[in-house]
């Protein structure tokens, strides 16, 4: 079985990487988090007494702990999920952005190409560094235009875009120069349990629960391409697997919503599940001041990964929004602990001066 370095898989799509991992026995996990405010190692609980699962806590930019890392437990991959996610908290405060993003990608590339290059050159073959990115690379589209392809030019519109396309320019380098055996994916907007609610679903079902508004920035029109996180899981492992070296595969849901659209969806779905008996959900929804350069449109054409590969996602929007709005409803405990004092002061500070 393969072992793996994962790194930020205390975060969303990491962790349930992970624990895809481990219950397919994908791999031996070592995942390396520095444990940010949008970890919870509540979601990997029941890897507790897992003896093929290690938890380190550390920054991808801790150049002597990877090294020791990969000295010790000797990876045949690193899958860096590792980052700085969200669009909004890069508007108000990018420095930290760019240190994890650029900075500490920059530093586990290098601290990876020493450990690869001292490999056998059967181990060198087999080795992979795959990084995990982002849509958001190519900027905005119009209703019209065609979706991104992987060879599409990049041109990212926010402090977060522009830190992964950044990231991705060193990963590309690297290949390139020294040869390490990268691969790249670039996804779309992932949905599914275990999200942080700083993000649109999440924040929207449990926003809806407490009774509060529902924020839709602008006229609620911008179209996000939803990927159901396990989907995207499998096309990870599959790109690990079989992906050629030094190549980018873009990762899609096939399934483009507006924003407005999607969190009409929730409501219906919670006036279901959980009904208030004098309001429906959708009363609560609330326009409220866009985020500036708000992109308008992301879309992804998968048909390089569909056609070398053989990848589609298997999750549909209504069966995998209804499974994650009953995630959420059946696992108070992991809800209640993210909604720390930490959490509340950043919806102060995001939505506090958004009201139109
Ligand atoms: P997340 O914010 O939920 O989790 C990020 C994790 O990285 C956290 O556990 C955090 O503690 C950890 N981390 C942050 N800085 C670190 C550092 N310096 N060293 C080690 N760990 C660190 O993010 P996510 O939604 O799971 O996204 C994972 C990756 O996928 C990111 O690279 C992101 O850019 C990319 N991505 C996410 C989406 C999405 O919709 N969520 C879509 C496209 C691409
Ligand atoms: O496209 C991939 C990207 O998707 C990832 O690279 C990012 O890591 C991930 O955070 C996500 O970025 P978005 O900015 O698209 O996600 P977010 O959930 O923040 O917003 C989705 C859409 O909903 C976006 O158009 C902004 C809008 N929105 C968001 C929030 C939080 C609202 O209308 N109201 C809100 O309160």
């Amino acid at each position: 079985m393969l072992t793996i370095l994962v790194t930020g898989g205390a975060g969303f799509i990491g962790a349930n990487f992970i624990l895809l991992a481990r219950q397919a026995q994908w791999a031996n996990v070592i995942n390396l988090d520095k444990l940010t405010y949008a970890s919870n190692l509540q979601t990997l609980a029941e890897l507790h007494s897992d003896p093929n699962y290690n938890f380190v806590q550390g920054d991808i930019g801790n150049t002597e702990l990877v090294t020791y890392l990969l000295k010790q437990y000797q990876p045949d991959a690193i899958i860096n999920f590792a980052a700085e996610s969200h669009v909004d908290r890069s508007i108000l405060s990018p420095r930290d952005f760019i240190e994890t993003n650029v900075v500490g990608t920059f530093q586990l590339l290098e601290a990876s190409r020493l450990y690869w290059q001292q490999l056998s050159s059967s181990k060198q073959q087999q080795f992979r560094f795959l990084h995990v990115s982002t849509d958001e690379v190519y900027g905005s589209l119009n209703s019209q235009d065609p979706a991104f392809r992987e060879d599409t030019p990049y041109a990212p519109n926010s402090p977060y875009a522009a830190s992964k396309a950044a990231s991705d320019h060193f990963v590309r380098a690297y290949y390139h120069t020294y040869g390490l055996p990268t691969l790249t994916t670039n996804c779309s907007n992932n949905y599914g349990p275990r999200q942080f609610p700083e993000k649109l679903i999440p924040l929207t079902i449990l926003n809806a629960l407490d009774g509060k508004s529902l924020p839709i920035y602008g006229d609620g029109q911008n179209i996000r391409d939803w990927l159901y996180v396990t989907d995207h899981c499998e096309a990870i492992y599959l790109v690990l697997q079989q992906g050629k070296i030094g190549e980018t595969y873009n990762i899609g849901g096939l399934n483009e919503q507006a924003n407005l659209t999607v969190v009409e969806k929730i409501c219906a779905m919670l006036d279901d599940l959980a009904p208030k008996s004098d309001y429906h959900y959708s009363s609560l929804i609330t326009f409220v001041k866009d985020r500036p350069g708000h992109d308008r449109r992301y879309a992804i054409n998968c048909n390089k990964i569909n056609h070398e590969l053989g990848w589609q996602p298997q999750e549909n929007f209504d069966s995998g929004l209804l499974k994650t709005v009953q995630w959420y409803l059946g696992n108070s405990d992991w809800v209640n602990q993210v909604r720390s004092g930490a959490y509340k002061t950043w919806l102060k500070q995001n939505y506090e001066n958004r009201k139109v």
